[in-house]
């Protein structure tokens, strides 16, 4: 199994401390819709795992609104975040540090609602261990429960001639030791992250694979801060939230 080399060791601490840059530019973004996609969705009552929880911003928010919360991150910094935020919140959050590929402790059938948001899957270096982290939220999640997970879209970036190059290499010619969608990219204070960045197939796939029926799919344009449709949405999606039920 592979780790993101951020999230454990020495380079942990530093990614906690500088994700607020990443936070700062972009939660305000996607606070317009993967929040309100989950507030459809999460209700007062329901257990829920936030399986990669990062500053813990949506388990504070369920926490608050009646639902019984699970949060877990594999890199503890970002759980001192998450556990500092319920306390401010007054909100009570269950919290735990397990590699989300091997989610320690959870008996199977736990949750009724599995959420990963933010590509967090997409931040796991290596195909077998995202598809293994896919797996472990079928296994925790109970039958007729859903994990909803969201993914950057690798191919819309066919759509912008700026970004011809590294398209190109992005969904046509991957570089030696990498998969086609996986980028390594500075963002701010950020350097050197991995994420994947998924095709809309490829993911339905990974939820199939793991046991998931997908039942939604939602098609986020990051600039307009709105959900699309259309025929082209899979082209012009810069990224999807996928919910998927366990039969
Ligand atoms: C991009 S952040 C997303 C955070 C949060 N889900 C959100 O929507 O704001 C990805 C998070 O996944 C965590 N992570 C990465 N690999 C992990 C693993 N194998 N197990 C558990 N957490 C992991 C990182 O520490 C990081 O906090």
């Amino acid at each position: 199994m592979k780790r993101s080399p951020v999230v454990t060791g020495k380079k942990a601490e530093w990614y906690a401390k500088h994700y607020y840059s990443v936070e700062d530019d972009i939660i305000p973004i996607f606070e317009r819709m993967d929040t309100p996609f989950l507030d459809k969705r999460l209700k007062p009552g329901m257990k829920v795992l936030d399986a990669m929880c990062g500053r813990g911003r949506h388990a504070v928010r369920y926490a608050k609104r009646g639902c019984i919360v699970t949060a877990n991150d594999l890199n503890p910094h970002m759980v001192a975040h998450a556990r500092r935020g319920a306390k401010l919140a007054g909100a009570k959050i269950s919290l735990m540090t397990s590699d989300a590929t091997r989610l320690r402790g959870i008996k199977s059938g736990s949750f009724d609602a599995v959420i990963a948001m933010f590509s967090a899957v997409g931040t796991i270096p290596d195909a077998k261990t995202r598809q293994r982290a896919m797996a472990e939220f079928a296994r925790v999640v109970k039958p007729g429960g859903i994990v909803i997970v969201h993914a950057h879209n690798r191919l819309d970036t066919l759509f912008d001639p700026g970004f011809y190059p590294e398209c190109l290499r992005l969904n046509f010619f991957p570089k030696k030791g990498q998969l086609r969608g996986d980028m390594i990219t500075d963002y701010n204070e950020l350097h050197d992250m991995f994420n994947h960045f998924y095709s809309p197939a490829e993911f339905r796939k990974s939820f199939e694979k793991a046991g998931l029926k997908v039942v939604e799919e939602a098609y986020m344009d990051y600039t307009k801060r709105r959900f699309i449709t259309g025929p082209l949405r899979k082209l012009r999606a810069d990224g999807f939230i996928f919910v998927g039920k366990k039969e």
